[in-house]
This record gives structure tokens, sequence and C-alpha cells, in this order.
């Protein structure tokens, strides 16, 4: 585990920003699994200021809301080609957003030849994409009800329409195939939910744990979201060495 503490939302932004710009230097046609809500939005607008070709890159989202009319401007189909494909000049046709059951998810990855780069967020309560807690760690791509913690949090961009109920999310199994997780976190709202990730067992109450168990992760946190780490004491490894923590 590579762990990343910086100042703020914007220095995580940024900081994961070159990590990808790095990779799609190496590996053009990147397939890039994108996290929506608003966590990567400041990695995606560093990514779009910066002066990498990204034309070659195959976005593949994490989840989906069930039954919102197509277009509607909160469903995350619209996220991703609003706030990624289109200002960072990928092509409509190199993007792939669940749709329907699932599996037709889990064939077009396979399709891709998996998911290389796998930026995820975490929820207040431990979800992962949409992987509630109580979700078997080996789930596969599928239909889920929201919790009620979740569809709060998410409402915003629904304004007075109401939050979806189900969503067709990757399974966390599905997610851990990805060749390496990275996970970003910013504010302290998230900071319980970073340290129960990472420092707590791996357990489906905290479906992000799962992260642990992933042999490529890398993790960035502004300071707000790990701040529950304090104390914290990286076991074996490199990793330890790998911290950074600007305020210290
Ligand atoms: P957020 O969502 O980035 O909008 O906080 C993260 C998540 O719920 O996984």
């Amino acid at each position: 585990m590579d762990v990343a503490v910086l100042d703020d939302a914007e220095a995580v932004g940024a900081h994961v920003a070159a990590l990808v710009a790095d990779a799609v230097a190496r590996h053009p046609d990147l397939v890039l699994g994108v996290a929506t809500g608003g966590t990567p939005l400041p990695a995606y607008r560093a990514l779009a200021r910066g002066s990498g070709d990204l034309s070659g890159v195959r976005l593949v989202a994490l989840d989906e809301y069930v039954g919102l009319p197509p277009g509607h401007p909160a469903s995350y189909a619209a996220y991703v080609e609003r706030e990624v494909a289109t200002p960072l000049g990928v092509p409509s046709a190199h993007v792939v957003v669940p749709q329907g059951s699932g599996a037709a998810l889990e064939r077009r990855i396979a399709a891709l030849g998996g998911v290389d780069l796998q930026l995820l967020g975490i929820g207040r309560n431990g979800h992962l994409a949409f992987n509630e807690p109580g979700s078997q760690l080996d789930s596969r791509t599928r239909v889920v009800a929201l919790s009620e913690t979740t569809r709060r949090d998410n409402a915003a961009p629904f304004g007075v329409d109401p939050v979806p109920t189900h969503a067709v999310t990757q399974g966390i199994g599905t997610i851990l195939e990805a060749r390496h997780l990275v996970l970003l976190a910013t504010g302290a709202a998230k900071a319980a939910a970073v340290a129960a990730a990472l420092t707590g067992p791996v357990t489906p109450d905290c479906p992000a744990s799962v992260v642990q168990t992933h042999r490529r992760l890398t993790v960035v946190l502004d300071a707000a979201a790990a701040s529950g780490l304090d104390g914290w004491r990286l076991v074996g490894g490199p990793a330890a060495e790998r911290v950074h923590h600007p305020q210290l």
C-alpha cells in the first residue's frame, strides 16, 4: 500500500492527475476506471489542463443509477461525458457505463482486456462504488438497493427530484480485478471511513476495506480525510517509507 497525504483536495487532484498522465504516457490505450461523485473532480480538471493526449484512453464507469431517463444530468453516463470524456478529449465510443443487469458490463470489461487503473472514492458508510455495507466481498456487477445514507449524500445533483433507490454497480470482486487501484478521499467527513477501510478488518461491513487485499494499491488523501489515521502505524513493508505528510 502506497499512501500519500496531501494538504487539500486540489493537491489530491494534482497528484492523481499526474499518476494518470504518467500511466497514459506509458500506455496510450490505458483502460481507466473512473470514479464519479465530487472527490475525483479536481483530478479530472487537472488532467484536462495538462498537455497529454488522452484520445486513446478507454473509460469504464463503476456504477450507474437505475431508472433515470437517458441523458439525465445526474446520471453517471452524463457525468462521465461532461466531467471526464469531453474535457479530456476521449471519444464517446471509448466510454463504457454500466446499464441494465450488469452482465453486459462484465463482458465489455473482459473485451477491453480488464481495467488497468481504477480510481475509487469511498462513501461515508464505507461503500465502494455502490457496494453498500453487507455486500459480498466476491460480488460481481449487479443491481443493488442504495442505502439511505448514500441517497442523502448524493441528493444534490437531483435538485427536487427523488434520488433513485437502485443502481447497477461493479461488484467488489470485479473491482479487485483491476491491475492498480487508486483510492481517493478528501474532507473530514470521510476520515472515519478511511480509517476503517485502511486499518480495520477486511469485512463486508466496510466494503472499501477490501482494497487492503489488492497487491497494487495507492491511497491519496487530504489531511482532513487522513485525520483518523493519527497514530496509525503502517505494518511492515516499504509502504511505510513512502507515506508523505507535508504537515509533519
Ligand atoms: P463523493 O462520493 O466523491 O461524492 O464523496 C464518493 C462515494 O460515494 O463513493
